[in-house]
């Protein structure tokens, strides 16, 4: 009790760093890339200032740069130049993210891994993650789909998939579909518990995968609800995902927290678009202090549970930390 007890005794600069319990660390970081088909020098994105979209030209440079800072992974998005229905330039050979992982591999060899999103919505032309009739996103025809993509993504030096379509089944199939082409040793992180979030509305213009017609709140999860985040993540892992991720993060540390604390996974949670864009407009207005607040947010999402984070400030945050 007070006086004896002074818990501002420890508080001093002095002790500070001995007493500290979570710690942010270069290699807690991945970083996202976005490479597009499209376009022949980086090309800022608008809702995202600071943040580019990559031509295949430079993709390679890019992930090195990356890779020198110390980041461990990149998780790589590709925007194709043609969509269509079934979204059929996701999984080709000589398609945007397969030339992408392979130019990646040529440069920086195994320094860096390369994690892929695996989804349809940048693929398709109606811009959702699933095959779709109608106005209906069809699950099960949509399975042997993933599975190809995982199987092209192995196939040119993807280390990770990462499927992101929160379609039913979706890890089962891709684990299958690796297994027989003898992929057993590639690793899946699956956006297990991603909720159907308006923070991703920036994304949306990043990776040009906005919608036609819809939402996607019949196959992303209601924000409202935990249990059902603790199921998705139960059955991924029966599925056989080695990595699970919680996305947004910082609207869901406690989902991030009950994850972790129940099944002890490697835990990775998503500092999605819109988490960035708040930051950024709030600094470049001169509101809010920009490195505080990002160290702030990711020591937060470090001490909910997560072991790794993706974010778009992985380069701002490993050049500080390596500056320190
Ligand atoms: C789907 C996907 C999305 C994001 C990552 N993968 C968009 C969506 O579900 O609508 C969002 C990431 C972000 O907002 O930073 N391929």
């Amino acid at each position: 009790m007070f006086p004896t007890t002074r818990m501002r005794r420890l508080r001093s600069s002095k002790f500070r760093p001995l007493i500290s319990e979570t710690t942010l660390e270069v290699k807690d970081l991945i970083c996202p890339v976005f490479v597009d088909e499209t376009i022949t020098k980086p090309m800022e994105i608008n809702s995202m200032p600071g943040y580019f979209r990559q031509p295949l030209s430079m993709i390679a440079d890019e992930a090195a740069s990356i890779s020198e800072l110390g980041i461990p992974a990149i998780i790589l998005f590709g925007i194709p130049e043609k969509k269509d229905e079934t979204g059929s330039h996701a999984y080709g050979d000589n398609d945007v993210v397969q030339k992408a992982i392979r130019a990646i591999k040529n440069k920086v060899g195994e320094d860096l891994v390369v994690i892929t999103d695996l989804c349809l919505d940048e693929y398709t032309s109606h811009g959702h993650c699933g095959l779709v009739l109608g106005t209906e996103i069809l699950n099960d025809p949509t399975l042997p789909i993933y599975g190809k993509i995982a199987v092209s993504h192995a196939r040119a030096g993807a280390d990770i998939v990462a499927p992101s379509g929160m379609m039913d089944g979706m890890v089962g199939a891709i684990r299958k579909a690796l297994d027989d082409n003898d992929f057993q040793d590639i690793p899946i992180m699956s956006y297990a518990a991603k909720y159907c979030s308006a923070f991703y509305g920036p994304f949306r213009e990043a990776a040009c995968s906005g919608f036609t017609f819809g939402d996607r709140s019949t196959y992303q999860m209601d924000p409202a609800n935990t249990n059902e985040a603790l199921r998705e993540v139960e059955l991924d892992i029966e599925e056989g995902a080695d990595i699970i991720m919680v996305k947004p993060a910082l609207p869901y540390l406690d989902i991030i927290y009950r994850i972790k604390k129940k099944f002890m996974m490697p835990t990775a949670a998503y500092h999605v678009s819109g988490e960035y864009s708040m930051i950024k407009a709030a600094a470049s207005n001169g509101w809010l202090d920009e490195k505080k607040v990002v160290q702030e947010s990711l020591i937060s999402i470090k001490r909910a549970g997560a072991d790794m984070i993706l974010t778009y400030f992985a380069k701002d945050v490993a050049s500080e930390l390596k500056s320190r």
